[in-house]
């Protein structure tokens, strides 16, 4: 019998984790070294016993870490699980206004989702023919702005000058910049929150520090809008963030270096990757991120991805987004496996 009250939603389609061995994964922008030697003697030593309790509210040791290595006070963030728990809320604590947000048509597709989970009108806004974001068309009305910077699944950096444009024109609304692949070349927009209150970045783990399966991300901004956050989170799930994820996160916190080294590894991997497609004359947006999204030449994008899983190589496919159905998204992964992923390409190429 038909169910009064069912919802008919639309989810997102999150990138698929097969669990083969022995497989180059590259869908789904996780980093290609393991966490840091701090995190592993972290877990050694974690004591199980401490599970019996509940884990903390309020993620202070961690809070306190990124407070330091960021630059910002601890009561300007907030941990959620996974960055995805702290986008959602800011959906939740920021946008309820009558007016649409904005945000731009290619982009990370949960904002949709979340748009329309929460009933908030919302605004595509096309990149231009260089997906690119444009300055301009973010200064009219609006109920509110999420950017991800850089952009995903383009790759592409927006400078702080520009980022800031936008935010000081918006002073009347939340601005949200999520910060997931910023630790790739970018320029943070941290500097942003001494000037302005209505500025709120995110940040995640999964990426640039190497826990996407530990579940761990933040938020940063005002003490007008950590209120309203912490709200919606003791609405929601008070304790959203597990004992060993907020101990795990702190010893990767503390333990940077080694992920600045792995950053700069990654970064180099990406940029050799990107002259090698183009020497094949792929096309390759400029990507400050652990990933680039690619217009292979003399072979289509789905019989390229059809190929790449042939050879056990995953990697992100857009079929069904008009705009990017002739491209792939591929993570940075090893040197070695990139070095694989030519490979393969090119004995595929006519
Ligand atoms: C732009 C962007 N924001 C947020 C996330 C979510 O990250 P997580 O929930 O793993 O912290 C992702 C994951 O791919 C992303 O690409």
């Amino acid at each position: 019998m038909a169910l009064k009250g069912l919802r008919e939603i639309e989810p997102y389609v999150a990138g698929s984790q097969p669990q083969e061995k022995d497989i180059i994964k590259l869908n789904t922008n996780e980093n290609a070294y393991g966490p840091s030697p701090a995190v592993k003697e972290a877990l050694a030593g974690f004591e199980t016993e401490t599970l019996r309790k509940y884990s903390s509210l309020d993620q202070a040791s961690l809070r306190q870490a990124l407070a330091e290595q960021l630059g910002v006070a601890a009561d300007q963030i907030i941990v959620g699980n996974g960055s995805d728990d702290i986008l959602s809320m800011a959906f939740l604590a920021f946008f309820n206004s009558d007016e649409p947000i904005l945000f731009p048509d290619l982009t990370y597709g949960f904002y949709k989702v979340w748009a329309d989970l929460y009933h908030i009108n919302y605004h595509e806004i096309p990149l231009n023919d260089h997906f690119e974001i444009e300055t301009v068309d973010y200064l009219a009305d609006n109920g509110g702005i999420i950017l991800t910077n850089p952009n995903a699944p383009t790759g592409i950096f927006k400078s702080l000058e520009e980022i800031e444009a936008i935010v000081r024109a918006n002073q009347d609304v939340v601005v949200i910049i999520d910060e997931a692949y910023i630790n790739f070349g970018g320029e943070t927009a941290l500097p942003l929150l001494g000037k302005y209150d209505n500025v709120f970045i995110t940040r995640t783990f999964s990426k640039d520090a190497s826990l996407a399966g530990l579940r761990v991300g933040y938020g940063v901004g005002s003490p007008q809008l950590m209120t309203v956050i912490k709200a919606i989170k003791n609405s929601v799930n008070p304790y959203n963030v597990n004992a060993l994820s907020e101990q795990l996160a702190t010893a990767a916190v503390q333990s940077w270096d080694y992920y600045e080294e792995t950053c700069q590894k990654i970064m180099a991997t990406r940029d050799w990757f990107k002259a090698e497609l183009e020497a094949l004359d792929f096309s390759v947006l400029p990507s400050a991120t652990n990933f680039v999204l690619t217009r292979p030449a003399g072979v289509s994008a789905e019989d390229l991805f059809k190929h790449l899983q042939t050879n056990h190589i995953y990697v992100r496919y857009f079929p069904k987004v008009e705009r990017i159905k002739d491209y792939l998204r591929i993570s940075i992964g090893s040197q070695a496996e990139m070095e694989k992923v030519v490979q393969v390409i090119q004995e595929f190429l006519p």
